[in-house]
């Protein structure tokens, strides 16, 4: 029986076009020192992606977690005052980077669905005063993990910034899921980002490339990122082997995440009849199930599932987490329905 794995979109596998893209540039001799900057797929993927993301310059980087350090460090000082959603996977699960390695503190304020509101980002912003950390940044996550797959749209990212602006923040956007933001307000890439300073995109998700992320912002940014990246053991040699699959990533794998956003949608709609289960309708490709209102332990639920092949994320909070991807097709979200139904009907 297949194993439907929906744990995360970080589970796609390269496609044969990505492996035949590393062959070819291979053949072409195309491949060089990318530390001294002489891998020119690499220097070709960094051209293609500032244009796409519409920022001067952009740096490969390993992970989307290395982005988003790299993009903090570069752009405050130790003791500044990061303000991150409190949800967010810079505060959460970056596992205290930007305080480890780069002494900011983070101040988490609510955000709803994911957005933190102008006024809330007003109101967490220190005063100049000697007592007090030097409110330095603000971090959007777009789309949010956490919240749900959820879309922080254009306007909301202007009125987010002209706050910012105001008092001097830099804003950065973890945009490891920008892209299905992108595809599902049929908005390019760019529309969403012009108003940030930085972004970071994840091509080893829904984009299914099996490494890398990249930066952008202004030239003078991508020159200190490019340090940071150094400092952080980042810089890499002959890395064109893993940005050939990041290009076919930006060419060719992005109009498909609406696959997984339908596939996000029908899973809803099965799973939604289910009483006293808490869902909502998906923005983009991630579903939540609460289970609060059934009394059922989120890992219970996890560990049935894995008994029919079926991998999930439980016990993220009090809830499941599900990831549509590109390894999981129509017949699969009908198996995980129906699996679901009878799980929570006899727990
Ligand atoms: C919203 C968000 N940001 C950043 C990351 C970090 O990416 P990576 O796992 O490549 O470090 C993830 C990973 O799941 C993510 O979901």
């Amino acid at each position: 029986m297949k194993t439907i794995d929906l744990r995360s979109d970080t589970v796609t596998l390269p496609t044969d076009e990505m492996i035949e893209a590393i062959v070819t540039a291979h053949r072409q001799n195309r491949f060089g020192d990318d530390v001294i900057g002489e891998d020119k797929v690499v220097n070709e993927l960094q051209e293609k992606a500032a244009r796409i993301l519409g920022k001067e310059a952009a740096l490969m980087v390993t992970s989307g977690t290395q982005g988003n350090v790299i993009s903090l460090l570069s752009q405050t000082s130790r003791g500044d005052e990061v303000v991150v959603e409190e949800k967010s996977h810079t505060y959460l699960f970056e596992a205290g980077s930007m305080s480890s390695l780069g002494g900011l503190f983070p101040k988490p304020v609510k955000g709803v669905r994911g957005y933190i509101r102008p006024e809330t980002l007003e109101a967490a912003i220190n005063t100049d005063d000697a007592h007090l950390a030097r409110t330095a940044m603000v971090v959007i996550e777009n789309t949010h993990n956490y919240a749900g797959g959820t879309i922080i749209r254009p306007k909301q990212v202007k009125a987010l910034t002209s706050v910012a602006r105001d008092h001097g923040l830099k804003v950065h956007c973890d945009g490891a899921r920008l892209f299905n933001a992108s595809v599902a307000l049929n908005l390019p890439a760019k529309k969403l980002i012009e108003d940030v300073d930085t972004v970071q995109i994840c091509l080893s998700k829904g984009l299914s490339a099996p490494v890398g992320s990249i930066i952008a912002g202004t030239e003078e940014f991508i020159h200190e990122a490019h340090r940071m990246r150094k400092k952080l053991g980042g810089g890499m040699r002959q890395a064109g082997i893993i940005a050939a699959p990041m290009i076919v990533a930006l060419e060719k794998m992005v109009d498909r995440l609406k696959d997984d956003h339908d596939n996000a949608k029908l899973l809803y709609q099965n799973l939604s009849t289910i009483p006293d289960l808490i869902i909502e309708e998906p923005d983009t490709n991630i579903i939540f199930l609460g289970l609060d209102k059934l009394n059922i332990d989120a890992m219970k639920l996890s560990k049935e599932l894995a008994k029919e092949n079926i991998l999930i994320y439980g016990g993220y909070g009090d809830r499941s987490r599900f990831v549509l991807n590109r390894m999981v097709n129509r017949d699969d979200v009908a198996r995980v329905s129906d699996a679901v139904h009878r799980i929570l009907s006899r727990l």
